[in-house]
């Protein structure tokens, strides 16, 4: 790199490598014969933080679900990791690192904070009925690595006092750590966050936004579906346009700015 290169500001540092962890390759997705996805195709690159952004409608959310796998791949390819998700469940995509963070339902609002970290990990040996009868101690060792795993997680998210509380008792904003702080649980490779600064306040809506460009330092890659474009400014290195189903642009968020097609599809009418 040349001198005067380097003297170049730089808003948000650039993607650490180029191989993409994710392929979204011509996926289309219908709704009893309407396509809420129609031909979609884009890369998210290892280790970045990729917004995926575009109007009210534009099949974001349903993306977000095929690519998880909470909707099966009617039409396209899904390759993560190099390997295609197709005819996986969500349970066993999750389990090859790419999870997505899920509200704290009703359900889970009655169990105590540290008890929603505890519910979702993989490969936990007290699943096997013959480890509980003939290996109790794995078990044991098992759940005590988990607590303690757990208290760290909410150490790191600044929910350790309430470990106790029931999650129905949390604020909004406190929700959203906890939503973050449950997918953690699983140590994913990769995450996928559907508007996870919705409805936060603003100091918080920093927090989250902190907490997600460290997730990326331990070496996440993180796709977020985002609204607030000054947040994808600051945090995001590729950005996604979707529009209609497919995809309208991709780049920095520099270069969508000054993208002709999104001016009017989407940050004009903004
Ligand atoms: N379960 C569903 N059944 C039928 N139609 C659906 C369903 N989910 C979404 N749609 C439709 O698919 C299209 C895409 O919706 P989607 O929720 O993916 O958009 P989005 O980009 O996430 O929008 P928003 O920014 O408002 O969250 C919309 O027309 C929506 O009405
Ligand atoms: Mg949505």
């Amino acid at each position: 790199m040349s001198p005067s290169a380097e003297a170049q500001p730089q808003p948000v540092a650039p993607a650490t490598t180029t191989a993409p962890i994710l392929r979204v390759e011509h996926v289309t997705h219908a709704f009893g014969g309407v396509n809420a996805i129609n031909d979609c195709s884009f890369e998210v690159q290892t280790g970045s933080i990729t917004a995926l952004i575009g109007p009210n409608g534009a099949g974001k959310s349903t993306m977000v679900n095929v690519i998880s796998g909470f909707y099966p791949l009617q039409q396209g390819q899904i390759l993560f990791d190099g390997q295609s998700v197709r005819g996986l469940a969500a349970h066993s995509i999750a389990q090859r690192g790419l999870i997505r963070t899920f509200q704290i339902s009703r359900d889970y609002g009655a169990m105590t904070v540290l008890e929603n970290l505890m519910v979702p990990p993989k490969h936990q040996v007290g699943e096997n009925l013959f480890n509980v009868f003939f290996r109790p101690w794995l078990v044991a060792r098992e759940e005590k690595e988990l607590v303690r795993k757990a208290l760290d997680m909410l150490n790191t998210f600044g929910l350790y006092e309430k470990r106790e509380d029931y999650a129905r008792s949390l604020s909004g904003g406190q929700k959203r750590l906890l939503e973050m702080a449950r997918a953690l649980m699983a140590d994913p490779k990769m995450l996928l966050l559907d508007e996870p600064m919705a409805g936060v306040n603003p100091a918080l809506a920093d927090r989250l936004a902190q907490h997600i460009m460290d997730l990326r330092g331990k070496g996440l890659t993180v796709l977020m579906i985002e609204h607030n474009l000054g947040i994808v400014d600051q945090i995001a290195q590729d950005v996604v346009v979707m529009a209609n189903g497919t995809t309208l642009a991709r780049g920095t968020m520099v270069e969508i700015r000054s993208h002709p097609e999104v001016i009017s599809a989407y940050l004009g009418g903004a």
